[in-house]
């Protein structure tokens, strides 16, 4: 196979300028071509602009900055594309229209060229379908902005040869990119990974656990991510993320683990998209977010007997270690006392079901989640059953909070917020990796640098908090919900089962 030194690309939209300028950059000449001509034009001069910015700030030499334009040739017809190793289609997400350019593309271009599809949701199988050769078609999937995204996915259709795949993996690495490799399956494995956070969000929501800035302030407060769920869903714009929910759900045959939820539906019939718009699960003024207060902390009462239910081992050792720290000696008793506040430190299951199963007094019960740990600073959540009394509520927020650490008080949740969100990240890798769809390192890369999750990548994370306790999260989930959603996937039982890492395949292949 010839290496590739030359290579075109089909729309100069926002994708197919990104993908010529690594590909410039990277000393690779590029055909650029548009239906619309006036499109490769302003591709053009943007790309002449991003470098002069490049040259400003020293990051590049005005040499390099001519030399890289003019690598960028404008194509005024497909035909100018014969001598390529490689198209890059980035057009519109049409399946028939990419159908017609690949069979047009096959009669111009050489035997050996590969046509690689950058589609997000398009079967690059059923791209393939439609060429004489679809041993040569292959997806390369690159997000925006391409020059600061650095990760790109190699999609293999059912009927593509590997040797074309391994060429753009090259390629990508020579362009300064991360390639990974997926099965051609509904999403990918970044589209397919984001599934989790948008959707388990969106549930909370949906059952009142808590108001969409409080989810939010969790998700980045105690489980550590950039943004929660509706932060990102207004930066995406719900036009966008709620036909792509739809449209996985639907793909995977009703796969409960990806159900949507009616708010999106509501929201994005009502205009309510997100910035774009100024509105979405957030106002903004002048781009900015409107930021909702933190709720103010209650007085703590004079005295306050504090029993730490025992039932949740690493729960119980987390609490009641906190509490040291806060100055206060939990009541050791096997029963709580009777005027004392009762603790409980589930894993997936709601406040009101512990309270059932060990009759404990439900007004002066708070649950504590322990799941992330409880270092000063890192944000606390405490959830309340609907019994659970003011008094008793004020005086768990006020104790949790003596540190100064920021406290969430939250309705009854099977999971609180971060479990519940975390577990199902942590569960829908699990199962790209048992479907076979990427090694469980492209996992990793692919969730970490396509959507900047924390701690190296979901599988990694699930190792990092303990993958038998994201799998009794999940079964207390399962149990008190009796939702098929929070089944556990194959990977992550077995791989408990086995005292083996997350990121371990069979021994044997
Ligand atoms: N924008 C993103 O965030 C993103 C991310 C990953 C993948 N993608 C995928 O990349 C592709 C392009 O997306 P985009 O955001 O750059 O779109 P865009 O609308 O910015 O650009 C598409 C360009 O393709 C041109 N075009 C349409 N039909 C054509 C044809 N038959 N031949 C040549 N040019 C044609 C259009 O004139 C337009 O300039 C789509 O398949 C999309 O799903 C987009």
């Amino acid at each position: 196979m010839r290496d590739i030194d030359i290579i075109g690309v089909a729309g100069a939209g926002a994708m197919g300028r990104g993908i010529a300028q690594i590909a410039a950059q990277a000393g690779i000449t590029v055909r650029l071509f548009d239906v619309q001509p006036e499109a490769v034009t302003a591709a053009r001069e943007a790309l002449q602009a991003v470098w002069n910015r490049l040259v400003e700030k020293q990051r590049m030499t005005a040499d390099e900055a001519q030399a890289s334009l003019e690598r960028v040739v404008p194509c005024s017809s497909l035909n100018d594309m014969a001598d390529v190793d490689l198209v890059v289609e980035a057009i519109v997400e049409r399946l028939d229209i990419k159908e017609e350019l690949f069979r047009k593309l096959e009669d111009i271009v050489g035997p050996d060229c590969i046509l690689a599809s950058n589609t997000s949701s398009l079967s690059i199988t059923a791209i393939a379908a439609a060429c004489k050769n679809p041993a040569r078609v292959v997806g390369y999937h690159f997000f925006n902005p391409v020059p600061l995204m650095k990760v790109v996915e190699v999609i293999d259709g059912a009927r593509s040869h590997p040797q074309y795949g391994d060429a753009l993996m090259a390629l990508a690495r020579r362009m300064g990119h991360t390639p990974v490799r997926a099965k051609d399956m509904p999403g990918f494995i970044v589209n397919h990974g984001g599934r989790g956070m948008n959707i388990e969000g969106l549930k909370t929501a949906q059952e009142c656990v808590a108001p969409f800035h409080v989810i939010d302030a969790i998700m980045r407060g105690q489980a550590g991510f950039r943004m929660g769920p509706f932060e990102l869903m207004d930066l995406t714009g719900l036009d966008v993320s709620h036909p792509v929910m739809e449209s996985i759900y639907q793909q995977f045959y009703d796969e409960p683990r990806f159900r949507p939820s009616p708010i999106t539906a509501v929201r994005t019939a009502g205009g309510l998209l997100g910035r774009k718009t100024g509105e979405g699960f957030y106002r903004y003024q002048d781009g900015q977010k409107i930021v909702e207060p933190e709720a103010a902390v209650p007085a703590l009462p004079e005295t306050l007997n504090v029993w730490v239910a025992p039932y949740h081992s690493t729960g119980h050792r987390r609490a009641a270690a906190l509490l040291r720290e806060l100055g206060v000696e939990p009541v050791t008793s096997d029963e709580p006392p009777h005027d004392a506040l009762i603790i409980v430190t589930p894993y997936g299951e709601d406040t009101a079901t512990v309270v059932a199963q060990y009759q404990l007094d439900g007004r002066r019960t708070v649950a504590l989640d322990t799941f992330f740990g409880l270092e000063a600073g890192k944000r606390r959540v405490l959830m309340c059953s609907a019994a659970t009394t003011a008094q008793w509520r004020d005086a768990a927020h006020a104790l949790f909070a003596r540190d100064g650490s920021p406290v969430s008080v939250i309705a009854d949740s099977a999971g609180f917020v971060g479990q519940r969100i975390v577990a199902t990240i942590i569960n829908v890798a699990c199962d790209i990796a048992q479907q076979g769809i990427a090694t469980p390192e492209d996992i990793d890369q692919a969730i970490s640098l396509g959507l900047g999750y924390p701690g190296g990548g979901p599988l990694s994370l699930g190792d990092a908090l303990g993958s038998a306790h994201v799998l009794d999260v999940l079964r207390g989930m399962l149990r008190t919900t009796g939702d098929m959603r929070y089944r556990s996937s194959l990977w992550l039982q077995r791989r408990v089962q086995l005292g083996m890492s997350l990121r371990s395949e069979a021994a044997v292949a």
